[in-house]
């Protein structure tokens, strides 16, 4: 019987979509001992590079000392800490919402809140390219989920026009910030439509929290539609250099979450080292230090995205600090990951099912904290390296 596991893995090995996990020593920064050799690392989510900022460090020793490693339970049994609360109506205050609900990560929020919110008799409308999470959970709320193209917001109208009717919950979902794509959600334009067609609309900001927008909010703030979205789920993990995730909406959602969605109620919660980091990451992105690293990360991304086009590379729609480097197949793909891995630079390769099939790539990200020498060195090598493979 397990012979079959074998050979599905063979399976994919030949069509270079085996995936195995590098080790990794030191603290997650612009540099990492990746499998015993240091290499500059250009695929981490640490946007801002606060997952080994000393102010959350401190946050999180000084939490665990006074409240100890774990919550015990769930909020519901006897997990809730006044923490929690804290950190709640800071994140509450920072999306310009009336309450938010801690989840203990972006997945466990979107298989939650989805089902919670959509069910049998209900309609989901998500944008094709949405994180997996998403996915998930619209196939767990039995609602159906009707995908529409990407960011094609008259394919999106004429599929809500077709729907017209009925008694059933409308919701539309999208990423603010692609994950693999590194574009933005067309909010207006999907305010519009929610509104035109009584939907509610959920961003998952995932990507843009701490990044976008003037004071960081993300692109709901971008956009000038933080109060037009009804549902704003965003993680902790990301650039806020943590772990964990929020939804942030009316009270009356989050009342209907605590009640409803399963991961929510089924799981233990964050530790208080795990809020207490959330915290601290909130005071430094609403601080001058939080601004000033978003600007370093804008710069970043927008010298290396202009040196890679020049070069020839296609950098897709990206408008943000995600910048996929379109490659086509999968094994090409990742022999030119595994080519950069061996000149020291780590950037991953994306294949499917993270994407369609042919749209394989490589996913840079860039951090505020990189060096503006390490990135040349990085450019020139990522350019020396797509010209051999004949990707330029
Ligand atoms: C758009 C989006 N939503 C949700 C998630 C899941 O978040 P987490 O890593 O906190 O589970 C991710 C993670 O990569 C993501 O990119």
């Amino acid at each position: 019987m397990s012979g079959s596991f074998m050979k599905e893995l063979d399976g994919l090995r030949e069509h270079g979509l085996y995936r195995r996990m590098l080790r990794a020593e030191g603290a997650q920064g612009s540099h990492l001992t990746l499998e015993g050799r240091d290499v500059l690392v250009l695929c981490s989510n640490n946007y801002l590079g606060l997952a080994d900022h000393p102010v959350l460090k401190e946050a999180a020793i000084r939490a665990t000392e006074r409240y100890g490693t774990g919550s015990g339970a769930s909020r519901l049994v006897s997990g809730n800490m006044a923490l929690h609360e804290q950190l709640e109506a800071r994140l509450a205050a920072f999306k310009n919402t009336e309450a938010a609900l801690v989840f203990n990560s972006g997945y466990a929020a979107n298989t939650g809140l989805i089902p919670a919110l959509a069910g049998s008799g209900d309609l989901v409308f998500s944008d094709r390219l949405n994180h997996a999470s998403i996915v998930d959970g619209c196939l767990l709320s039995r609602a159906r989920m009707i995908r529409y193209p990407h960011r094609d917001v008259n394919a999106l109208r004429r599929l809500l026009d077709r729907n017209r009717g009925g008694t059933g919950r409308k919701i539309i979902i999208t990423d603010g910030v692609f994950s693999m794509d590194g574009d933005i959600a067309l909010l207006p334009e999907l305010v519009s439509l929610k509104r035109e067609f009584g939907a509610l609309l959920m961003v998952d900001d995932a990507h843009g929290t701490g990044v976008l927008g003037p004071g960081g909010r993300g692109t709901a703030e971008l956009c000038g539609f933080e109060s037009a979205i009804d549902i704003h789920m965003g993680t902790l993990g990301k650039a806020l250099g943590g772990f964990g995730a929020y939804v942030a909406a009316s009270r009356e959602i989050v009342d209907y979450l605590v009640n409803r969605a399963r991961s929510f109620i089924f799981s233990t919660s964050l530790p208080p080292s795990v809020v207490a980091t959330a915290l601290a990451a909130l005071d430094i992105v609403d601080s001058s230090e939080g601004s000033s690293l978003r600007g370093r990360l804008l710069e970043h991304a927008g010298a290396v995205k202009k040196s890679l086009r020049a070069a020839g590379f296609d950098t897709m729609d990206s408008e943000t600090q995600i910048l996929p480097l379109f490659v086509g197949g999968a094994a090409e793909t990742m022999e030119f990951s595994r080519r950069l891995l061996d000149a020291g630079i780590f950037v991953q390769g994306i294949r499917p099912p993270t994407v369609p099939r042919g749209g394989s790539r490589l996913r840079l990200t860039v951090m505020a904290t990189h060096r503006q020498q390490d990135l040349e060195r990085a450019v020139e090598v990522i350019t020396a390296t797509g010209k051999q493979l004949g990707i330029i």
